[in-house]
């Protein structure tokens, strides 16, 4: 019998983590299979024991559930502890293990993949919910010049700055206060991402020469926010899938202790 595994979240039918595992099982050997897993919004944990009931070996863990799988976990990594956040589950002898793959599926998609250096660089992350608690840390480690997260709602950028103070320095600001300044490395961490009038929020001059604009997200056609990057002067722009093929390799070797390559995935699956 394979060993199980399957991407948990509400939504989930639109995933694309079942074909790069599959494919990172092909490449590797491995004898797994990989499923979706629609959790209802009131129930993930019971849907997880379920799984685990039924066999189930290890999860990667999506929109909504991150914190609950955090609150889960019987023992974590020391990246999932610090980000607060798991979206890797394995299942132990002694119950869940929590990990967080998201940060260096980020940094290894920037530093591998589209060759922007982090370090030295003056780097923004606009917004401070669960997407952006993930990857603080991680661009922290990599030393930019200056890392600011700003939000529409300033409280909630200063509390997650507070939180990431024993990691570096990390500055937090209004969208207002970014009127005027200008940054190498812009990364979209909101979940608004639907029309260019929710962009609105963000002035159009922090893009500096050379800028990378990155999005966490992906989809088929460019995101709002990489419409509004290019209109605004940045040179690179990048949606998340690279990041979702890299943290999807990581949380492979969570599991079966086999790093895959990821180029010719990438190759084989980034939308045209
Ligand atoms: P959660 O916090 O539940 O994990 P998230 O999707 O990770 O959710 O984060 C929501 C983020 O998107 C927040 O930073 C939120 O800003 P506020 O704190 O001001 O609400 C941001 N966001 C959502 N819709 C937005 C919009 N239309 N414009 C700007 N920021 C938006």
């Amino acid at each position: 019998m394979p060993d199980r595994y399957a991407v948990v979240g509400n939504p989930i039918a639109h995933s694309k983590s079942p074909l790069i595992q599959a494919t990172f099982a092909r490449q590797t050997g491995q004898d797994i299979t990989y499923e979706r897993l629609l959790a209802p919004l009131n129930a993930f944990v019971p849907t997880v024991q379920r799984f685990a009931a039924d066999g189930g070996r290890g999860l990667n863990v999506t929109l909504p559930f991150k914190r609950e799988a955090f609150a889960l976990a019987r023992t974590l990594s020391e990246r999932a502890r610090v980000a607060g956040a798991v979206n890797t589950l394995r299942r132990d002898a002694d119950g869940w293990y929590g990990d967080n793959t998201d940060g260096v599926g980020l940094t290894r998609d920037l530093n591998d993949n589209l060759g922007v250096r982090v370090a030295g660089r003056d780097v923004l992350i606009l917004g401070a919910g669960g997407a952006a608690r993930g990857i603080v840390a991680p661009l922290l480690a990599q030393r930019p010049r200056t890392l600011t997260i700003a939000n529409r709602t300033v409280e909630t950028a200063v509390s997650l700055a507070t939180h990431f103070v024993s990691c570096g320095e990390v500055r937090a600001a209004s969208a207002a206060a970014l009127e005027g300044r200008t940054f190498d490395v812009v990364i979209h961490a909101t979940s608004a991402d639907t029309t260019m009038g929710e962009m609105s929020v963000w002035p159009g001059t922090l893009f500096g020469p050379g800028a990378c604009a990155y999005d966490l997200t992906y989809g088929d056609e460019p995101t709002a926010f990489l419409r509004f990057a290019r209109q605004h002067g940045a040179s690179l722009v990048a949606d998340g899938f690279g990041m979702l093929v890299e943290q999807a390799a990581e949380s492979f070797h969570v599991w079966r202790g086999v790093r895959p390559d990821t180029r010719p995935v990438l190759a084989l699956l980034r939308p045209a």
